[in-house]
């Protein structure tokens, strides 16, 4: 096998950047100035009327108007009609950069031509499902356990929701232990269990409307980072029957928006292993964005268990998918008969062949083209310039990045926690608007971010984009000042 490459050119000073984020956080906000917040609402009025038209009569049928985790709803959603490589264009057509790429997924690009064809092909020939077996399942599985030897065996699942919940109910029955312990703030889908201390470290069940009790009682969480309160709960669990597996985000809760330190992953392997509880990695973003080897590869720590989401699919639909020790995936059942013994896990759409298709040759294209690193330079690059916008203009932003996941925090709420509650209670709701603002106003100006905060780059984002971007960055940066 060919040495891997990875998309992080340098890892982030984790200490600087939180010294950095918690000076952010000390100080009063820096939102963009009235006028020009006027201005940037204006152009959502004149400039997205089909789109403004379109979210009132979807308020009649869908609850909220929209029904995606990443749609942005400030000061409306916005209807998106066209996507190509590095651009967005709306039901107005508007044009933007696109930083959300999906969520992450798509480190090609947008609609990437060859991906496209060969699912084309697929659908003239067998369709999007038939329920059985197709080739390029095994296929897509025999290419995810080349370039992750850890994915030993591979099912693939609908979503990255299904797939955590599979990883957890085969962690259980394969330990045959309850607890599972994840890292506050983390977000690992919608699962019952994992509806828990979601967003703020701390918080619990604070978002588990419509959950019972009983469904989270043997989650628990710790604060992003510290290891001796993991440790702490491993022990006390083992009088509660034991952990059946800690789960992380590899670079650090929502895609590494609160970053781990480089070692954290090994520390966490090395208490798992101690207290024989399962390691998950929860690679939905990380996987093939930071190389082909994943997170795993880059930090060279093998997990038991591998989360996939829209990445093994490339972002066709209906992508998610667990990987990892053929004893503990031999857990897992599937097809007529298959179950009793073993954790009931699969579904209809499962592994169909448009998502197969889609995800071997996406796959293989980011190894043919490069793409992971490809993408990590255009991160350093919108990164290193963003810094520089910041700095010019004094401002106390933080902008860093692992490879072609991107942070820009300028209102600091990623930074509130329990561990200060007074400030959480104050800060959290005008924080949040100040995101908001912060993403509808790069809307404004033609770039699309994930919640006003992250950027994820692809492999589209030549530098004359990146460029152009930081232009667009720097004028509304400024409006801060
Ligand atoms: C790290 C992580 N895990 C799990 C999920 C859930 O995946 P899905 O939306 O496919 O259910 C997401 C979605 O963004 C994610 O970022």
């Amino acid at each position: 096998m060919t040495e891997q490459q990875y998309a992080i050119s340098q890892y982030p000073d984790v200490k600087d950047v939180y010294q950095r984020l918690e000076a952010l956080v000390r100080q009063p906000m820096h939102p963009i100035k009235p006028e020009h917040m006027q201005e940037y609402l204006h152009y959502f009025d004149v400039k997205c009327a089909r789109s403004k038209a379109l979210n009132l009569e979807a308020q009649k049928l869908i609850p909220g108007g929209v029904q995606h985790n990443l749609a942005f709803n400030y000061p409306f959603p916005i209807a998106i009609e066209k996507a190509e490589g590095a651009y967005l264009w709306d039901a107005d057509g508007n044009q933007y950069i696109d930083f959300l790429q999906a969520g992450g997924p798509t480190v090609l690009g947008s609609n990437y031509a060859p991906v496209r064809d060969k699912v084309i092909e697929m659908l003239q020939t067998c369709g999007p499902v038939t329920g059985l077996f197709h080739e390029y399942e095994l296929k897509l599985a025999q290419l995810v356990n080349r370039l992750m030897p850890s994915i030993e065996m591979f099912r693939m699942l609908g979503s990255g929701t299904e797939s955590v919940m599979a990883a957890i109910r085969g962690a259980r029955t394969f330990t045959k232990k309850k607890k599972i312990i994840k890292v506050g703030g983390a977000y690992h889908g919608w699962s019952d269990s994992m509806v828990y201390g979601l967003h703020v470290p701390g918080t619990g069940r604070l978002e588990a409307k419509g959950i019972p009790f009983g469904a989270s009682a043997n989650t628990q969480e710790f604060f992003p980072n510290a290891l001796g309160a993991l440790r702490a709960k491993l022990i006390f669990n083992q009088v509660l029957g034991g952990t059946a597996a800690v789960i992380v985000e590899p670079v650090g809760p929502e895609s590494g928006t609160r970053p781990v330190p480089y070692d954290f992953n090994q520390k966490v392997r090395e208490l798992c292993d101690e207290f024989k509880a399962l390691l998950i990695f929860d690679e939905v973003v990380t996987g093939f964005r930071l190389g082909l080897g994943g997170a795993q590869g880059y930090f060279g720590v093998k997990p038991d268990l591998t989360i996939f989401g829209k990445c093994i699919s490339g972002g066709y639909p209906m992508a998610g998918g667990v990987g990892g020790r053929a004893d503990v995936i031999g857990c897992f059942a599937a097809g007529i008969g298959g179950a009793g013994e073993r954790a009931y896990i699969g579904g209809t759409l499962s592994a169909n062949p448009l998502s197969c298709v889609a995800g071997y040759y996406a796959i293989l294209e980011m190894e043919r083209t490069n793409a992971p690193v490809l993408a990590g330079q255009a991160g350093d690059r919108l990164t290193k310039g963003l810094q520089a916008i910041i700095e010019k203009h004094g401002l106390p932003f933080v902008a860093f990045n692992q490879g072609s996941i991107c942070h820009l925090e300028t209102s600091g709420v990623m930074l509130l926690d329990l561990h200060n509650p007074i400030r959480l209670l104050k800060g959290l709701k005008p924080r949040r608007h100040m995101m908001e603002e912060m993403g509808a106003a790069y809307m404004a100006n033609g770039l699309i971010t994930l919640a006003g905060s992250r950027m994820y780059t692809s492999m589209a984002d030549t530098d004359d984009i990146i460029d152009e971007a930081l232009n667009r960055f720097d004028h509304v940066l400024v409006a801060c000042v």
